[in-house]
């Protein structure tokens, strides 16, 4: 694996030559969950170390790359959208377009890219992204296409260079690949089965970013909780091992799964202070009959069950989730019990999303799919409720005190401060400047639905 590294050095070298005493602008745009833009992060750092420098201005990028995603079907449109805004500018500038993340690896996708936009220079996909200043480098030189797809699955490779989005909070991907095949889900086809990273790999990733000032990180895997690093080391040991690290004040993880939420796992998140409270658990349905078609392996009763459990160890526990609406063959019944689980468990927050049909799965291949505006319907009925709890929820933080990382100055008001606590709540306060990056109390004053008002305290 390092030979493949130290390899692909060579052709950063070789490609900064070529861009020796000329500046040169790329840009990223990336699509997708947190996943990919840890991959776009490392992408950046491949560029930055062949001489290119980041810019938002199309006009004056040469290189641009869009990373996609194909878990939900307006990720498509979004994609053949951008590529025929970029076909002027890659001519006006003489630039390469690359395309590259999940969806590379569905060969519909392929052929449509070969048949219908031959002016994309480079596609790779998620098993391939080593091989970047490599792919880049021929583009230049041969001024040809390449592809450089794998269909197995790609092995772990350390070192690559990178550039962080942010210099306060930062992403570590701890494993790769998805093994549970939820019948509605095109994950495990374009991102391979499971692969951990080694322990020691990932906490000198760690200890390097407390060093260079992080506060917080956030743990990424497609199923994060069956992180296993080696036989007698699971997800609750690198929770452990994390919490250790001295400078690190927050660690965060997604996305677990609830059937590997398990009382180890519980434990550690119990004993582990900087592990945030707020725990995403996705529900997908609150129905059994539907979770067995979607082959979530667990059933109403038992979520609620280890809802009710890690409530009983963590007490100031808070919930978010993920929640499909119009899977198929979906009743006005099984929709009952996912607002039924929704009233139980008082999410803070849920990322709702309406069924897509996705080809090659499963449940794409059911008969009773859901008419669009049934779909619509119960989404907007799920969103009505959620936002009535919101409120509720919100006014049962006024007069606490809230851990808040400082992020910024806020958006509509250049004269006050924005963070988070740590259940995610954006929260707005007056406060000086030199107080972004840090982890400050503060006491909540008011709420707002979407935010919360928040005062200093002053010792
Ligand atoms: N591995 C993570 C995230 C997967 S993708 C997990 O299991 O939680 C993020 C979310 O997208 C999923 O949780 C699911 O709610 C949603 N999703 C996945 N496939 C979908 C589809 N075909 N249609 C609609 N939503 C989908
Ligand atoms: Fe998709 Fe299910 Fe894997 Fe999540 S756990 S990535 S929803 S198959
Ligand atoms: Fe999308 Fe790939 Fe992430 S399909 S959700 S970018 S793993």
């Amino acid at each position: 694996m390092e030979n493949i590294v130290k390899n692909q050095k060579k052709f950063i070298d070789k490609v900064k030559k070529l861009n020796e005493n000329i500046k040169k602008y790329y840009n990223i745009l990336t699509m997708g969950c947190q996943l990919n833009e840890n991959d776009s992060e490392k992408l950046a750092g491949m560029l930055e170390e062949m001489g290119y420098e980041s810019t938002e201005d199309l006009n004056l990028a040469s290189v641009y790359i869009l990373n996609t995603c194909c878990v939900r079907e307006n990720a498509e449109e979004k994609l053949f959208g951008k590529l025929g805004e970029l076909k002027k500018l890659k001519y006006q500038n003489n630039g390469i377009i690359a395309v590259c993340g999940c969806m590379m690896q569905e060969k519909h996708i392929q052929d449509k890219l070969k048949n219908s936009y031959p002016y994309v220079d480079i596609i790779f996909g998620t098993h391939t992204l080593q091989n970047f200043p490599e792919d880049l480098y021929n583009s230049i030189i041969g001024k040809k296409k390449v592809k450089d797809i794998l269909d197995i699955d790609g092995e772990i490779y350390e070192g690559l260079p990178i550039k962080r989005n942010s210099n306060k909070t930062a992403s570590v991907t701890i494993m790769y690949g998805c093994n549970n095949f939820c019948s509605y889900c095109i994950v495990p086809y374009v991102r391979g089965r499971e692969r951990s990273r080694k322990p020691e790999d990932i906490l000198k990733e760690i200890n390097n970013l407390a060093k260079e000032g992080y506060k917080e990180v956030t743990l990424l895997g497609q199923n994060v909780n069956s992180y296993k690093g080696r036989e007698d080391y699971g997800f609750a040991e690198l929770l452990r091992d994390v919490q250790k690290i001295e400078g690190i004040e927050i660690i965060k993880f997604v996305s677990p799964h609830p059937k590997d939420f398990t009382d180890d796992v519980i434990a550690a998140i119990k004993d582990c202070n900087k592990v945030s409270r707020l725990l995403h658990l996705p529900l997908q349905s609150g129905s059994t009959e539907v979770l067995k078609k979607m082959n979530r392996k667990y059933t109403k009763e038992q979520y609620l069950k280890l809802v009710d459990k890690i409530k009983a160890q963590i007490p100031d526990v808070l919930f978010s989730t993920d929640i499909i609406v119009g899977f198929p063959e979906e009743t006005e019944q099984d929709f009952e019990d996912t607002l039924d689980v929704v009233r139980k468990v008082n999410f803070e927050q849920i990322f709702m999303f309406i069924y897509s049909r996705r080809v090659g799965t499963v449940a794409d291949k059911m008969k009773n799919q859901i008419p669009e505006d049934i779909k619509h319907e119960r989404f907007d009925r799920l969103k009505n409720l959620f936002e009535e709890q919101v409120v509720l929820n919100n006014e049962k933080y006024i007069g606490t005190t809230q851990k808040i990382l400082v992020e910024g100055v806020s958006k509509n008001n250049s004269k006050m401060l924005t963070g988070r606590t740590d259940s995610n709540k954006v929260v707005v306060f007056e406060g000086s400047q030199n107080l972004i990056g840090n982890v400050i109390n503060l006491k909540i004053i008011s709420e707002h639905k979407w935010y919360l008002k928040g005062e200093k305290k002053f010792p």
